[in-house]
């Protein structure tokens, strides 16, 4: 079967380099926008520049250009995209420039985290994410614009190897923050495994208007589980400071938006199980379950370039 042609929105960032590359390496055509408002930016030209000498084709346009949008993406099959912050709400003009192309088969709105649509008692400010993915649904579905939703859980880049610590990406030396019992399972995702996942998705119909799940049964793992692990890599035992979950919600409190922001994240992650505590439904399915070919990564394997 012919692969369709694939436009990434938001290439340059941290899962849209990784799209790009999976898409690529799976054979698809494969366009990036380069948004006008690119500036002096110049890693982000480089960025770019590489995808190009790999193979991508550069779309130029901007999201406050529809006509250049509509244009864009009439050259392609599936729209992907992995926008992130702000510019998540802007999907809607993206949605409107799919809506008047009318040729598009496929579009993975940027969600790749929590399921938003399990995150309506999300907490202040964090939950600005979920509603902001929950207004590009509506604007997705009121359009009929055929769509995959996609539940990437934790990259492991920002969640594992620092043991679920805040303000840090790096392991910690001597002591860790262990939240409540720290029995609560958590699942974690190599994220070049969750790129090779989402462009599997694309020519998939079993993935049509569906949400799709990324849960790799070997990281569906405890804080516990993850600090054994780490200790048993780097050899060093690390002292537990428990915290009770009325005490992290109330160190919140004191915090800037930043940090409100990622402690709610991480409340709902590891005190309250939100990647875990519900069963897949009919309107879902497992990506290691759709495509067991792939080997995905164990977080033991994934941390030992951290040692
Ligand atoms: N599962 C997880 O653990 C996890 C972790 C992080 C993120 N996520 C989700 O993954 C998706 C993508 O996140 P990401 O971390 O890959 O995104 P990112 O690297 O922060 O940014 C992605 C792209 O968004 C545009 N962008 C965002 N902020 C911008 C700004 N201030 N100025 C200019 N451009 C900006 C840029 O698009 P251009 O390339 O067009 O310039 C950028 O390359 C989001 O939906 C996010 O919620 C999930």
């Amino acid at each position: 079967m012919e692969k369709s042609k694939v436009l990434v929105v938001g290439g340059a960032g941290f899962i849209g380099r990784r799209l790009v590359a999976a898409s690529l390496a799976q054979g698809h055509p494969t366009f990036v926008l380069m948004r006008s408002e690119i500036g002096v930016d110049v890693d982000k030209v480089q960025t770019l520049l590489s995808f190009k000498a790999k193979g991508a084709r550069l779309v130029e346009a901007s999201l406050d250009d529809h006509a250049g949008l509509v244009a864009a993406v009439r050259q392609v099959d599936v729209v992907v995209s992995a926008l992130s912050g702000t510019y998540i709400r802007s999907q809607v003009k993206l949605v409107e420039a799919i809506k008047e192309a009318g040729n598009v088969k496929r579009f993975l709105p940027s969600e790749f985290g929590m399921d938003p649509s399990k995150m309506e008692h999300a907490l202040a400010p964090g939950r600005i994410t979920f509603d902001d993915k929950m207004e590009v649904r509506r604007a997705i579905e009121a359009a009929s614009i055929p769509h995959t939703y996609i539940s990437c859980n934790c990259f492991a880049a920002y969640f594992c190897p620092n043991l679920g610590q805040i303000g840090t990406l790096l392991p910690p030396k001597d002591k860790v923050r262990v939240y409540g019992d720290g029995n609560v399972k958590v699942i974690f995702v190599d994220e070049d495994d969750a790129a090779t996942y989402i462009i599997k998705t694309l020519d998939d119909p079993r993935t049509l208007n569906k949400s799709i799940y990324l849960r790799p049964s070997e990281n569906i793992l405890s804080q516990s589980d993850l600090i054994v692990k780490w200790e048993n890599l780097s050899g060093n035992v690390l002292e537990k400071i428990y915290i009770p979950a009325d005490e992290f919600l109330a160190s919140m409190k004191d915090k800037d938006f930043g940090n409100q922001f990622v402690m709610g994240h991480i409340y709902h992650i590891f005190y309250e199980g939100c990647r875990t505590n519900f069963d897949i439904g009919e309107d879902g399915a497992e990506a290691t379950l759709l495509y067991p070919e792939v080997e995905y990564t164990r977080m033991d394997d994934y941390m030992k370039r951290y040692v």
